[in-house]
């Protein structure tokens, strides 16, 4: 079975994982984070560098930790969008020079391709059709996923003003949380109740549009809520009522598109799904109704090399073609296909 060499730079982890048929050997993750807390969200330049710095060690790390060496390598896959377009050009050109220098073929992914194939090295092999709900920190999307690599994906729905995590973010810095915020918050709500203020749930209305989502009404909710508050501003009930929202929006939603769908199977995958109360909320409300949630560990929810290893383990398993060697990045692109060529 081919052995595949993931690398992703899309944000601000610099992640290398190593697949062989839907299995993990191996995996490393540095991640320049702490570089750009200071400046409450990703600097691009200083995420490029950072990657420059760390890849190959931690490309080493990965074929160390899967006691595997280059000369076993099959193909290589990479991010190729969508991200910041200095980051996804440092592991793009690490890809590309990993391929050529191993004569072997090189396959540019779609990074949320990435995120919904790295559920594989978890669970098994995804079901024929599933709803997805994809949920990070530049993406909302509810999907209709065929076959993840041989089929276009359908959009039922994205949100249309700020991307779940991009909410978490603002809504941490509101509140003078670090960054990133989504497991700031997720630590102090776990002393708050949800229950406290109520925020609004948004595009939830009869008129609305299903599968629609849109947070940045939700977050200014939030700022308002704070400039009126007086006296100390109860963090945790703020935390836990505003993940609350959250959390009942995006599993209202998925659960519906299940059902609409006739689907049996919701796929919960990105940063946002290593949410504690997302993920039980989300939980619950699938055992309701009847549908089997399958979610990533959180460790791999959250960006990493392996969900790119992941994908195109099953492109390469597909017999799908790779991309050319002199593919460009794509830092704004919709995801329909799992192949950016
Ligand atoms: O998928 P991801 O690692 O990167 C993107 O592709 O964007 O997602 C990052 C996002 C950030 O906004 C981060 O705050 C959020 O995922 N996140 C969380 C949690 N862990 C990460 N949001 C809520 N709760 C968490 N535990
Ligand atoms: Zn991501």
């Amino acid at each position: 079975m081919p052995l595949i060499l993931g690398i992703e730079t899309s944000c601000d982890e610099t992640g290398a994982g190593l697949v062989r048929d839907g299995v993990l050997l191996g995996d490393a993750l540095a991640s320049s984070m702490d570089e750009h807390a200071r400046f409450g969200g990703v600097v691009p330049e200083i995420a490029a560098r950072a990657h420059l710095e760390a890849l190959p060690s931690i490309v080493r790390a990965a074929f160390d930790r899967a006691g595997v060496g280059f000369a076993d390598v099959d193909a290589v896959a990479v991010t190729a969008g969508p991200g910041l377009s200095t980051a996804v050009q440092v592991g793009l050109a690490a890809g590309k020079a990993y391929a050529l220098a191993l004569g072997v073929p090189l396959y540019g992914v779609h990074h949320l391709a990435g995120h919904a194939a790295v559920d594989v090295l978890d669970h098994g092999p995804l079901p024929q059709r599933c709803v997805a709900l994809i949920v990070s920190g530049g993406h909302t999307s509810l999907l209709v996923l065929n076959d993840l690599v041989r089929d276009e994906i359908v959009h039922l729905g994205d949100t249309c003003d700020d991307a779940a995590g991009e909410a978490f973010d603002k809504v941490a810095r509101l509140l003078g949380l670090p960054y990133p915020g989504g497991p700031a918050i997720d630590r102090a709500a776990r002393d708050g109740d949800p229950r406290a203020i109520a925020f609004p749930r948004p595009l939830t209305g009869p008129r609305d549009a299903a599968y629609g989502f849109s947070f940045s009404g939700l977050k200014t909710a939030v700022a308002r809520w704070v400039e009126r508050h007086d006296g100390p501003l109860p963090v945790a009930d703020v935390a836990a009522s505003f993940q609350e929202a959250v959390a009942d929006t995006l599993s209202r939603k998925a659960v519906a598109a299940c059902r609409a769908h006739q689907a049996d199977t919701l796929l919960m995958v990105g940063g946002v799904a290593a949410n504690s109360r997302v993920r039980a909320l989300t939980a619950q409300r699938c055992a309701e109704a009847g549908i089997t949630l399958r979610v990533p560990a959180p460790r791999l929810c959250t960006d990493n090399g392996a969900m790119i290893a992941a994908v195109g383990d099953l492109l390469v398993r597909a017999g799908l073609p790779p991309s050319p060697l002199d593919i460009g990045m794509q830092p704004v692109v919709t995801l329909t296909r799992a192949l950016i060529s």
